[in-house]
């Protein structure tokens, strides 16, 4: 029986990245029966929504979806999708590995983290108003059964992954209220688990301290603004948002995406980098029991960089979005025969 998969390719370079990704995991030979969809920019000129309800029913039927980038324009224009699709589905678990990829050289060696970060609310709950003309008031919205989930979400990940510690990243020295109550759920949550490692620290000083040394972290704990944020600074300390992966978790189904946007600038060029869209898929496939080739992917992936030397140009290289991907096609090949 083939897995069911939505697809949702997305905006700007999203057709070129998830293209590449579908070619590969068929060279891979999983068996996919992908059920396309359009949303973003698209779907809002052709349907007027840029979240079609069959494409949410699509999730939820198959319970794994495979994301491109959806464009959201900045200060008018319709909300973000991706709140949107997270909110709507309950993706309440935002979680993106940064590691070092062998042969990439980065300012740092050995980074091997994890972000977790909460999807759901915090001031990407989408309230702001205008008091009066002048003045704007965005809400911050922190609840203790979020705050819980989202904690105990990254302690049973730290347990099935072997990884040893949680950090806690807020800013409650100053927001006493919102994020003291996400720092007392964690520290509450903590105490479930002695065997995993908890500490927190305040986020201006988890910025500094992951640009001098991101080798000390383990798992990031952070509400849904920091966690954008920091997950984007984390994926610059290994290569960039090229090279990131990333899923979007919960109880209806999980949603795979790259931490990167459309990227306006090089949409069909074919100078897009795929891998941060490739490493996600290897997360999916992983997901649906498909280890080895998820393995053989991510093996592939490493021979194609470091032994080939074959790089899109955002990591320095000169091979376009086509050729990288035949390249991580012959690598498979190489490497299983
Ligand atoms: P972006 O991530 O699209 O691009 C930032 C820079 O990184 C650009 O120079 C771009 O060329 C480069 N870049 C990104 N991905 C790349 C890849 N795979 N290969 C090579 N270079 C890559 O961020 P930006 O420009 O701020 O956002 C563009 C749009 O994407 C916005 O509408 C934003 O809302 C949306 N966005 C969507 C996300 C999603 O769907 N999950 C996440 C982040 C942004």
């Amino acid at each position: 029986m083939p897995h069911k998969v939505t697809l949702i390719p997305g905006d700007g370079i999203g057709s070129e990245i998830t293209g590449a990704v579908v070619r590969i995991i068929e060279a891979a030979g999983v068996d996919i029966e992908w059920e396309s969809y359009i949303a973003g920019a698209e779907a809002l000129s052709r349907f007027g929504d840029p979240l079609p309800t069959d494409v949410l029913e699509s999730i939820k039927r198959n319970k794994v979806a495979l994301k491109g980038p959806l464009t959201t324009p900045v200060g008018t224009g319709f909300a973000s999708v991706n709140v949107r699709l997270r909110k709507t589905l309950d993706l309440y678990a935002n979680l993106r590995p940064v590691s070092n990829l062998p042969g990439l050289i980065t300012p740092f060696p050995d980074v091997d983290l994890v972000v977790v970060r909460e999807n759901t609310e915090d001031l990407y709950s989408g309230l702001e108003h205008i008091v009066v003309p002048g003045v704007v008031e965005s809400l911050k919205i922190i609840t203790e059964k979020a705050s819980t989930r989202i904690a105990r979400f990254a302690f049973e990940y730290a347990r099935s992954e072997g990884r040893k510690k949680v950090t806690a990243i807020h800013k409650a020295n100053i927001m006493k209220l919102s994020d003291g109550l996400f720092l007392d759920c964690f520290r509450k949550v903590a105490t479930e688990y002695p065997d995993i490692q908890a500490d927190d620290k305040i986020v201006d000083n988890a910025c500094m301290q992951l640009v001098m040394k991101p080798q000390q972290f383990d798992i990031l704990l952070l509400e849904n603004l920091y966690g954008d944020i920091i997950s984007d600074l984390a994926a610059g300390l290994v290569g960039g948002l090229g090279v990131v992966p990333g899923a979007n978790i919960g109880e209806l189904g999980s949603v795979f995406e790259a931490v990167h946007g459309s990227a306006p600038d090089i949409a069909g060029k074919n100078l897009a980098n795929p891998t941060a869209m490739l490493q996600s898929a290897v997360m999916m496939l992983r997901h649906l029991g498909e280890r080895s080739a998820a393995d053989l992917i991510a093996r592939a992936i490493i021979y194609t960089l470091d032994e080939k030397k074959i790089r899109t140009r955002d990591l320095g290289g000169t091979a376009h979005t086509t050729e990288y991907t035949e390249a991580v096609v012959h690598s498979m090949q190489e490497l299983s025969a």
